[in-house]
């Protein structure tokens, strides 16, 4: 990586551009991989890092990592039997386990770390120093009781606790693209079948599907937009025999304004958008959060707006709130801050209070 960035575009095309500069393709490059190549010195106890996930992880993930709340569990599901065998015995078909945890699926140390390091806490990524990530990596470790309490992990003695992952032989490279080991080193394709040019709908068959213990799980995701590009999840609420599917859900939610019999999510989907709020909405990550008509983190923009009705205060009160945050009026989780101008959380306040039809 590092190679492709110190080579700038500025000697190819002068005038476009200019190279990354050493301390920029640093700051890009934090990527740990699987023989802990990138890996950054440092150490941190599972007391610290109890100290670090009471104050910034457990509000979402639950003091002992068994939060569903928000996501599935981090920690349980795993056994000293796993740590020895290399291999989950509660991801086998038939096991009484009801959600897959992060100890039980992941086989890298250098995943967890990794991610925790790039992604977490979820509303300030990247903001842990590397002593702080060892420690709080260390916390989730003794939850599973990979690592004991009075342990400190290190990038000295962090290979010595991948041997110890209840899941590290649970990863395979039989499929796909990998030229892995168990196919004589023969790659095979991700996707099988022949080149499709006319009428190809009618030999496709749907195999995957929801599970009925995901469904769910993170709100109605036909309603969630991603941050990047234009695309909208499955509807989440129904097996996919009875579900509205995707791409009508959307076409549904741009036409409602001349259609606004179309249903609830489409209809109040583009209430906003017609508002005008949906860039707004998409560039603070507030729909990560709250669905038009679901609960995911917070609570469904239908209920805040059902909730404030007819209050005479509820513009300003309900600006306050954005712009600040807050806890307590809906349940235990908190909601951060919000960096917006006080304009843009009076309109987004407006909307709510006034404007907003389901
Ligand atoms: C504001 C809520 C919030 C806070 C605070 C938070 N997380 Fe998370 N965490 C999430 C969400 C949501 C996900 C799932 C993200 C996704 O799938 O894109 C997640 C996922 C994770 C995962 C990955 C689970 C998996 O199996 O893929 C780990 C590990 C994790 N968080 C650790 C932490 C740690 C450590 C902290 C504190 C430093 C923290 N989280 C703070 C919300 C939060
Ligand atoms: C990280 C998740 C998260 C994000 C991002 C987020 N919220 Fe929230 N929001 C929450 C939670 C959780 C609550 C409930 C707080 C409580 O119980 O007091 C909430 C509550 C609210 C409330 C009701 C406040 C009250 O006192 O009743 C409003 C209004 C609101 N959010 C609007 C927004 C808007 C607008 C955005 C984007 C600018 C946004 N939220 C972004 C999680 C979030």
């Amino acid at each position: 990586m590092t190679a492709a960035f110190a080579a700038g575009p500025a000697e190819k095309f002068p005038h476009v551009g200019r190279s990354a500069t050493p301390a920029e393709v640093r700051a890009w490059d934090i990527d740990v991989r699987p023989d802990f190549k990138g890996l950054p010195k440092g150490q941190g106890s599972v007391r610290q890092g109890e100290t670090v996930w009471e104050a910034q992880c457990a509000s979402c993930h639950g003091s002992f990592g068994e939060s569903s709340e928000i996501f599935t569990p981090i920690a349980g599901g795993t056994s000293a039997e796993d740590i020895r065998t290399g291999r989950v015995a509660s991801l086998l078909p038939g096991a009484n386990q009801p959600q897959r945890t992060t100890l039980m699926k992941v086989s890298t140390l250098s995943t967890l770390w990794d991610y925790i390091n790039r992604a977490m806490p979820w509303n300030a990524p990247k903001s842990l120093t590397a002593d702080e990530v060892y420690a709080v990596t260390a916390y989730i470790l003794n939850l599973g009781n990979i690592v004991p309490a009075e342990f400190t992990l290190s990038d000295a003695n962090i290979r010595e606790v991948q041997a110890r992952l209840p899941n590290r032989k649970g990863m395979t490279t039989a499929h796909a693209m990998w030229p892995g080991k168990e196919l004589g080193g023969q790659s095979q394709p991700d996707v099988q079948g022949s080149t499709c040019v006319r009428d190809c709908r009618k030999d496709v068959t749907v195999k995957s599907f929801l599970p009925d213990y995901a469904r769910n799980a993170h709100g109605q995701l036909a309603e969630q937009s991603r941050l990047v590009g234009g695309s909208r999840g499955a509807d989440t609420s129904r097996p996919a025999s009875e579900s509205v599917m995707p791409n009508k859900a959307v076409a549904l939610a741009k036409t409602a304004s001349t259609a606004p019999e179309k249903g609830a999510s489409a209809g109040s989907a583009s209430a906003a958008a017609a508002a005008g709020l949906m860039p707004l909405l998409q560039k603070n990550a507030c729909l990560a959060c709250h669905g038009m008509d679901s609960r995911i983190v917070g609570p469904s923009f239908k209920e805040i707006a059902a909730k404030y009705k007819g209050r005479a205060d509820a513009v300003n009160y309900l600006s306050g709130k954005i712009k600040g945050g807050g806890q307590g009026v809906w349940g235990n989780v908190p909601m951060p801050a919000q960096a917006l101008s006080d304009a843009e959380s009076a309109q987004l306040a407006q909307w709510l209070a006034r404007d907003f039809s389901p």
